[in-house]
């Protein structure tokens, strides 16, 4: 007989209550009761989780706010829409994940990633005014696996006055002081130098001779292993975020522990030799250490140089091996491109000599190809806020809390704000006025307070690349070139090219 009709009958044949059966110290019911309302009991828990998980699925779906939100779905409950999120993108074009939501929604939609509800905007004013409202409505923000990657003292996730401070130190390198005293020089003899080598091999895997050689410390033996766990860190930090052993993922984080030690390693040496001279931006940090009573710990300083390290190496390289591709695919602009440089050269008395600062601020149609260069290299595909109260915007409410994504690429390849948006095309940015920060229609540095420090240098070191580039060599492809994206980073794959020095 079933449990549930066990305990029916033993209600229908029973006089006594069964309370009183139990607590007259003799086992009145029959196991075969007991085990019936266990049965009973059990449905009910069940039924209970499962009305509990319908409401949570409801509410992860239905998510309170004090207004209207963002049309989107949240995805399926913890995952959201990750997956699709981190879906590769084999094109310059906005990925099918953005451009699908936006063709659906409209320019402001909400989704979750990794974890979190988040909005994201391809609205050129929403991303203005999120730029604007820096530390008052929104705050610097990634998502959790971002920050564990980059260390949870990173640049970007620190706020306040440790954040100024931070950001003094890192200026007083990568600002225009330094530059033009020292790093145009320096990243000068750097192109020059690499592009030489190049031309003396038969080819050249671009993305890696530019980030390794040019952009890279001194090649010793640390710098060669921190390249290595690099390259194992970014391979990862374009991967879905699981962190098993054998998933990309978890290689980055192997990677990073592995980079964090050499750095650490190249702290301690540097740390204990008091006559060592301030070269580059890690001696700058020890002296901050060093201080008596010093601001920097040493876990942030880490952090710092993690992540400018990354900075260096990864995004003016990748703009860079990109626009390369973009130059060797149209040829006119390199013919526009060598009239400018071939002039600089003419009017100097040397033809060998530096660029000076005056000739590269001459250099007006390559500024318009680096600003073209990064506005179709996307490098920063999005840019990531909290909203630290409920905002209202454009007739939604974003509930305190939740993600903001910027979306620079929405904007950038949007053929409202550039005609014939995937065309490499320098000319449309001429006679329009020099851009220093972030504006409605180009965000390729960020905007607001938190615009990129590294902007100044990374179109220096593009300019000097060119320059030595045009007036000394011509090039084509030898192999590979296939643009893939994925949310963290995009970049032509393996794209060799062969230098022949110019008659
Ligand atoms: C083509 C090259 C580059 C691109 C496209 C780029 C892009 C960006 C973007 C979009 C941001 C804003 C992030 C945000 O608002 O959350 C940013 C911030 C930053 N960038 Fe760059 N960057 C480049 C090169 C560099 C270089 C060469 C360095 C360092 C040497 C650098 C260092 C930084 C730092 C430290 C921040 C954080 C600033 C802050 O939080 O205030 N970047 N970059």
């Amino acid at each position: 007989m079933q449990p549930y009709l066990q305990l029916a009958s033993l209600r229908l044949t029973t006089t006594i209550p069964l309370s009183q059966k139990i607590f007259s110290g003799k086992l009145l019911v029959t196991p075969e009761a007991m085990a019936a309302m266990a049965y009973i009991v059990l449905w009910a828990a069940a039924l209970f989780v499962f009305a509990a998980l319908l409401h949570w699925v409801y509410r992860w779906n239905h998510p309170k706010a004090n207004g209207k939100l963002p049309p989107g779905s949240l995805g399926i409950p913890l995952l959201g829409e990750t997956m699709q999120f981190f879906a590769p993108n084999p094109s310059n074009d906005l990925s099918d994940f953005v451009k699908n939501r936006v063709k659906r929604y409209g320019s402001i939609f909400k989704t979750s990633i990794v974890g979190r509800p988040v909005v994201v905007s391809a609205d050129p004013d929403m991303n203005y005014f999120v730029f604007q409202q820096e530390g008052k409505l929104f705050e610097s923000w990634y998502p959790d696996t971002f920050t564990e990657i980059f260390g949870r003292d990173n640049v970007g996730s620190l706020h306040g006055f440790m954040y100024k401070y931070l950001k003094t130190l890192v200026l007083r390198l990568y600002g225009q002081e330094n530059l033009k005293a020292v790093l145009l020089g320096e990243t000068d003899a750097a192109c020059r130098g690499s592009l030489a080598a190049w031309a003396a091999q038969p080819s050249v895997e671009l993305k890696e001779g530019i980030s390794t050689k040019l952009i890279g410390y001194e090649p010793s033996k640390s710098s060669e292993s921190l390249r290595k766990n690099f390259v194992a860190f970014i391979r990862g930090l374009i991967s879905f975020p699981i962190n098993i052993p054998g998933t990309a993922y978890h290689e980055c984080m192997e990677g990073r522990k592995n980079a964090m030690k050499v750095l650490k390693g190249m702290m301690k040496e540097r740390m204990a030799d008091p006559n060592r001279k301030c070269e580059d931006f890690f001696d700058h940090v020890i002296q901050e250490l060093r201080r008596e009573k010093p601001l920097l710990t040493e876990t942030i300083a880490l952090d710092l140089m993690f992540v400018l390290l990354f900075a260096s190496f990864e995004t003016t390289a990748l703009a860079l091996t990109l626009g390369v591709k973009l130059l060797t695919e149209n040829p006119k602009v390199v013919d526009a491109l060598r009239e400018e440089h071939d002039a600089v050269v003419r009017n100097r008395k040397d033809p060998d000599a530096p660029v000076t600062w005056a000739e590269y601020r001459s250099m007006k149609f390559t500024n318009q190809v680096i600003m073209e260069m990064v506005r179709i290299a996307n490098i920063v595909p999005g840019i990531f806020r909290k909203a630290l109260q409920d905002v209202e915007i454009k007739g939604y409410t974003i509930p305190a809390g939740w993600g903001i994504m910027v979306c620079p690429p929405a904007v950038h390849l949007n053929p409202e704000i550039y005609e014939d948006p995937l065309a490499f095309n320098p000319w449309r940015w001429q006679n329009k006025p020099e851009i220093t920060g972030g504006t409605k229609h180009f965000m390729a540095f960020g905007g607001g307070l938190r615009f990129c420090v590294g902007t100044d240098l990374s179109r220096v070191l593009m300019a000097t690349f060119i320059h030595s580039l045009v007036t000394k060599y011509s090039w084509k492809t030898v192999k590979g070139g296939n643009v893939v994206r994925t949310p963290g980073l995009g970049f032509p794959d393996g794209f060799h090219i062969q230098l022949v020095p110019r008659s």
